[in-house]
């Protein structure tokens, strides 16, 4: 069944789904990989969808699937689908130019994270609803991380505890993202990169297990698994 949208939501989504997914192997960009027979865009698109909050949903496509992917999200939820460009940052771009006047707050979600549970999307677009201009989910680090040269030796121990990995949906509030992403000159690989480029305040909102990006071969026999039911597991 399609999803509705709130059309009195002040949360906008952007998808950046442009990626090739070379670290998954060969089949195509990463988006549009099967995961329980669906692809991972839909799984991403689905639970997003299912977030009160939000109204509005830009997806970048690979600009040769731009009207395949309109087709494959057309019974999911209504979904705007713009080409992306040669890099993350270029996609989220030519989302976030995409967004219709309205929603004041704009969130940044991976597709490769298709498992993140509609809760986490609220929790991000509370934050910044409640005046923070960028929310970023986040979970503690829990191997011991080096620091290592080119050659393979090691240069040093990170202090873990001061570290988070972070994940997406990263949230903002509409002027602060534009303003970054006008701002910016080096592509980085997330989008509250360019909000600390520019000087502003990041803040972090803990993150769930289930936004784990799928990236390699092993995340997709994972996300497989929790998706099948076979194990319960509660965040
Ligand atoms: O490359 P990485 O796995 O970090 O990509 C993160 C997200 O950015 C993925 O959802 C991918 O589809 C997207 N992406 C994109 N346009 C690109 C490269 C990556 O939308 N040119």
């Amino acid at each position: 069944m399609t999803a509705q949208l709130n059309p009195r939501g002040d949360v906008a989504v952007l998808v950046p789904a442009a990626g090739a997914g070379v670290r998954l192997g060969p089949g195509g960009p990463k988006a549009l990989r099967l995961l329980g027979g669906e692809p991972l865009l839909v799984h991403a698109v689905r639970r997003v969808a299912e977030a009160p909050s939000v109204a509005v949903i830009v997806v970048a496509a690979p600009a040769a699937d731009v009207d395949h992917v309109r087709r494959l999200l057309a019974p999911v939820a209504p979904v705007t689908v713009v080409p992306g460009g040669a890099d993350r940052q270029q996609s989220v771009a030519a989302a976030l130019a995409a967004v219709p006047a309205g929603p004041q707050i704009v969130l940044v979600h991976d597709a490769a994270r298709a498992l993140t549970p509609a809760t986490l999307v609220e929790s991000v677009a509370a934050r910044v609803r409640a005046g923070h201009d960028a929310v970023i989910p986040v979970l503690p680090v829990t191997d011991t991380v080096k620091e290592v040269s080119a050659d393979d030796v090691v240069l040093g121990t990170v202090d873990r505890s001061v570290l988070r990995a972070v994940q997406t949906p990263q949230g903002f509030r509409r002027s602060v993202l534009v303003a970054a992403h006008a701002a910016a000159v080096d592509p980085l690989t997330d989008d509250a990169g360019l909000v600390e480029k520019s000087g502003g305040t990041v803040t972090c909102v803990p993150g769930s297990e289930l936004a784990l990006k799928i990236t390699r071969p092993f995340d997709l026999m994972l996300a497989e698994h929790l998706l099948s039911g076979r194990v319960r597991f509660d965040p």
